[in-house]
C-alpha cells in the first residue's frame, strides 16, 4: 500500500488530495473560476495570487478529511509541468517545503501524466495498454498508454486545443468563461444541420490528411465569419443552431481521429480525460463509433476529468512503486513534453528485503 498527498496548481484550481493506492481518500479543489470570470479567461497573476492565498487551507482540509497522519504519508506529489509557471511555482514550493519539513520523498508529476491516470481512478482494474484521448482547456492529445512513464504520442492539435475553441466561440457569441459548459447546453436546443463548418484537417507533405493531428483555430475563424455573415441578415443571432453545428464539428473531428489511432494500433479500450470529456456531442459520437468495434470506452466522473489533485496522487502512486525520487531542486517548468518524463526522476535503488 503506497499513500501520496498530492498538490495541483498548474492553472486556476488550488487542489490538493491524498490518494492510496488507486483509492481516493480526501480530493479538495479550491475554484477560482468566479475570480477570472470578469476577465473572460484565465489571468496568470490573479491565478498565481489565489493560489498562493489557498494553498495552506486546501493541503489541510486534505489532511483532515482523509484523517490521516503525517507518518502514514509515504511521499508529497506535486504538478510541476507543464502549465502557467507562476502557478505551478506555488504548489512546487509548498511541495518541497512539506517535503523537506516532514521528510518524505518528492515527486513531480506531468499533468498530462496525471490526465491520463483519472482513468485508473475511475476503473480500478484498467491494465494498460489503452489509448487515452485527453481534451482539455490547454490539451488535445491522442495518447498510447503502454504502463506507467511509458507513452506515444499519436496525434496532437497543431493550434488551439479543443476546450479553448469552446472558450473562444463561446466569447465569439457573448456567452462568458467557461464555454463550454454552456455552449454544450445550448448546442442540445439546436439543429447540428444548420451550418456546414470545417473539420480541421491537417494536410501532410504528400497532401493527405493526417490521420490523428487536428486543428481547431479554422473552425473557430469559420464560426466568426458565419457570425459575421449572420449579424448583418439577422436581428437575433441564432445562437443555439450555431452551438450545435459547433460541437458536431468538433466531436466528429475527434471521434474520427481517436477511432482512428485506435483501430490503427490495435487498442481495445478508449479513455477520455480532459474538461472536454464532459461534452455530450463528444460522449454521442464516440459511444456510436466504438460500440459497432466492440471498443471499450471510459468516461472518468467529471469531477476527476477536470483539473484535481487526486488524479496527480494516482500517478505518484506507480512512480514511487518504481523507485522513482525527484530532487528538492525541481523546478516549474511551463512547458514539457509527455515524453521527457524520466528527467523529473532520479531512480533511486529499490529496497532489497
Ligand atoms: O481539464 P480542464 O478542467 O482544464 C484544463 O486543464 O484546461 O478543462 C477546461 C476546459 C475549458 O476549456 C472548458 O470550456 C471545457 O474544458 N469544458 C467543456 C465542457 N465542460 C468543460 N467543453 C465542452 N463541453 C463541455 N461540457
Ligand atoms: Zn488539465
Amino acid at each position: 500500500m503506497v499513500r501520496v498527498l498530492a498538490i495541483e496548481t498548474s492553472c486556476d484550481e488550488t487542489a490538493a488530495a491524498v490518494v492510496r493506492d488507486r483509492a481516493i481518500e480526501s480530493n479538495v479543489i479550491a475554484s477560482q473560476v468566479g475570480a477570472h470570470q470578469p476577465f473572460g479567461g484565465v489571468v496568470p497573476e490573479v491565478a498565481s495570487r489565489a493560489h498562493l492565498e489557498n494553498i495552506n487551507t486546501v493541503i489541510a482540509a486534505a489532511m483532515s478529511e482523509a484523517a490521516c497522519d503525517w507518518s502514514t504519508i509515504d511521499a508529497i506529489a506535486v504538478t510541476c509541468a507543464p502549465g502557467l509557471v507562476g502557478s505551478l511555482l506555488i504548489g512546487v514550493t509548498a511541495a518541497k517545503t512539506l517535503a523537506l519539513v516532514k521528510q518524505k520523498p518528492l515527486l513531480g508529476i506531468h499533468h498530462l501524466e496525471g490526465h491520463l491516470y483519472a482513468s485508473y481512478l475511475a476503473e480500478p482494474s484498467l491494465e494498460p495498454p489503452f489509448l487515452c484521448l485527453l481534451v482539455s482547456g490547454g490539451h488535445t492529445s491522442l495518447i498510447g498508454v503502454y504502463g506507467c512513464g511509458e507513452y506515444q504520442l499519436f496525434g496532437q492539435t497543431r493550434d488551439d486545443a479543443a476546450g479553448e475553441a469552446y472558450d473562444k466561440v463561446a466569447r465569439l457569441l457573448g456567452l462568458g468563461y467557461p464555454g463550454g459548459p454552456v455552449l454544450d447546453r445550448l448546442a442540445q436546443e439546436g439543429n447540428p444541420e444548420a451550418f456546414e463548418l470545417p473539420e480541421g484537417n491537417i494536410r501532410l507533405p504528400d497532401g493527405k490528411v493526417h490521420p490523428y493531428d487536428s486543428s481547431f483555430s479554422g473552425l473557430k475563424t469559420a464560426v466568426a465569419r458565419l457570425v459575421e455573415e449572420l449579424r448583418q441578415t439577422h436581428d437575433e443571432l441564432p445562437v443555439a443552431d450555431l452551438a450545435a453545428s459547433f460541437q458536431k464539428a468538433v466531436a466528429q473531428a475527434l471521434t474520427k481521429r481517436a477511432i482512428a489511432a485506435a483501430v490503427d494500433h490495435g487498442f481495445k479500450t478508449l479513455a477520455i480525460g480532459g474538461g472536454v470529456a464532459a461534452n455530450s456531442g463528444l460522449r454521442q459520437h464516440l459511444r456510436a463509433a466504438a460500440e459497432p468495434l466492440g471498443l471499450q470506452l471510459i468516461f472518468p466522473p467529471l469531477r476527476l476529468c477536470t483539473d484535481n489533485a487526486a488524479m496527480i496522487g494516482c500517478a505518484a502512486v506507480d512512480h514511487f512503486r518504481r523507485g522513482d525520487r525527484s530532487p528538492l531542486d525541481l523546478t516549474a517548468r511551463s512547458r514539457l513534453s509527455l515524453l521527457e518524463i524520466s528527467t523529473l526522476y532520479t531512480t533511486a535503488p529499490l529496497a532489497v528485503s
